[in-house]
């Protein structure tokens, strides 16, 4: 079976999916009888467009463009096309959101989802924002017509924590709470270990690549509470990204850090919500050193969900391009039903 893929936001994910798609198309096709078709890939100024579907080696040329670049690539790429006029073109079976995520307007993101929907699309996302924003709108947009809106990637991507959610069909989720940002984490881990103040472990974090030039979603825990949001509405709850209690990462000094050690303590940047009360934050919390949490260091995220039956713990990647890529490729094959 055949599944036609555009890729609508292509920097480190969007770059990351195409190369995996290149590399393990015919594994999956192997296993599960789908083969993933990439016909378009777009930034934002323009795409590469192949309707017939790019080759593996296509992908990974057109993976090496500069940023900003695809729609130069010769012979595929056209610039400045609206998002209609690229549907015409390649009429896509399945829309992949990969932009910036956008916590004030949910754009370009939501606009995307909504109208690939409205295209009779599928869709798969990794940009948070526009579930964050508008769960219900997109679901019942893709309900209404028949469609499926996966986004394994978006929470814990590199982990499958939003399966392992869904998978609890018949359990009563008291309580989710966890470390589901990594920068933060990284940035935290420097602290503890170098015993170095947050500005310096920033400036590292950003040397290597793991924090952004602006880090303000991640350290001001916008990003998180994006995270709960989904997760809540996962589990049927009416979370608001605005109803999050929020305290930056930037109030926590070395001295707190030095303090927390002393008492054979340590400081994480914590999310999660009561499902019973509905309360949810994100805060640094002082955590015992023989704590779970405590111990999840450097770029894993951790996620705890406390249940009527049982607790579980999931340990693993938060993202990465490569990661997050792994579940976008995992959730389009899902979509086409090639998964038991
Ligand atoms: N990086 C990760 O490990 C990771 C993990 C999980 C989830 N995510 C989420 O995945 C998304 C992508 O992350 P990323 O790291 O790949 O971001 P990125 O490197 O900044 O790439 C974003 C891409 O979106 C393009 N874009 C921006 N506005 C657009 C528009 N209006 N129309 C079409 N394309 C547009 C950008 O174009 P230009 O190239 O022209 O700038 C760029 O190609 C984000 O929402 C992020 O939160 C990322």
């Amino acid at each position: 079976m055949d599944v036609r893929v555009l890729v609508v936001g292509f920097g480190h994910v969007g770059r990351a999916f195409a190369r995996l798609t290149a590399l393990k198309g015919s594994l999956v096709e192997r296993r599960f009888g789908v083969r993933v078709k990439i016909v378009g890939v777009v930034d934002s100024r323009g795409a590469a467009l192949k309707p017939e579907g790019f080759s593996g080696a296509e992908l990974l040329k057109v993976s090496e463009v500069p940023r900003s670049s695809v729609c130069f690539s010769e012979p595929y790429g056209v610039c400045g096309l609206s998002l209609k006029s690229l549907y015409d073109s390649v009429q896509p079976d399945v829309h992949v959101e990969v932009t910036p995520s956008n916590y004030v307007s949910g754009e370009p993101g939501l606009s995307n989802v909504m109208f690939a929907l409205s295209r009779g699309a599928n869709v798969v996302l990794a940009n948070k924002a526009p579930l964050a924003l508008k769960f219900d709108d997109i679901m019942g947009s893709a309900r209404a017509r028949g469609l499926k809106v996966k986004f394994r990637a978006t929470v814990m991507g590199g982990s499958p924590l939003i399966d392992t959610v869904l998978s609890l069909r018949s359990h009563e989720v008291k309580k989710v709470y966890g470390i589901f940002n990594a920068t933060t984490n990284y940035i935290l881990t420097l602290m503890h270990e170098s015993l170095i103040g947050l500005d310096e472990a920033l400036k590292t974090a950003q040397a290597m690549g793991v924090a952004e030039a602006d880090p303000s979603l991640d350290i001001d825990g916008w990003d998180a509470a994006a995270k709960l949001v989904i997760l809540a509405r996962l589990l049927g709850l009416k979370l608001n990204i605005s109803g999050i209690a929020r305290e930056s990462l930037s109030k926590v000094t070395l001295r707190d850090v030095v303090e927390a050690l002393k008492r054979n303590s340590v400081i994480k940047h914590v999310a999660g919500f009561d499902a019973l009360s509905g309360e949810a934050w994100v805060k640094p919390e002082t955590l015992s050193s023989d704590s779970v949490l405590s111990k999840v260091n450097g770029l894993l995220n951790a996620a705890v969900i406390e249940t009527d039956v049982c607790d579980y713990i999931l340990i693993g990647k938060g993202g990465g391009p490569v990661e997050t890529a792994h579940s976008l490729l995992d959730d389009i094959v899902s979509i086409t039903g090639g998964l038991i």
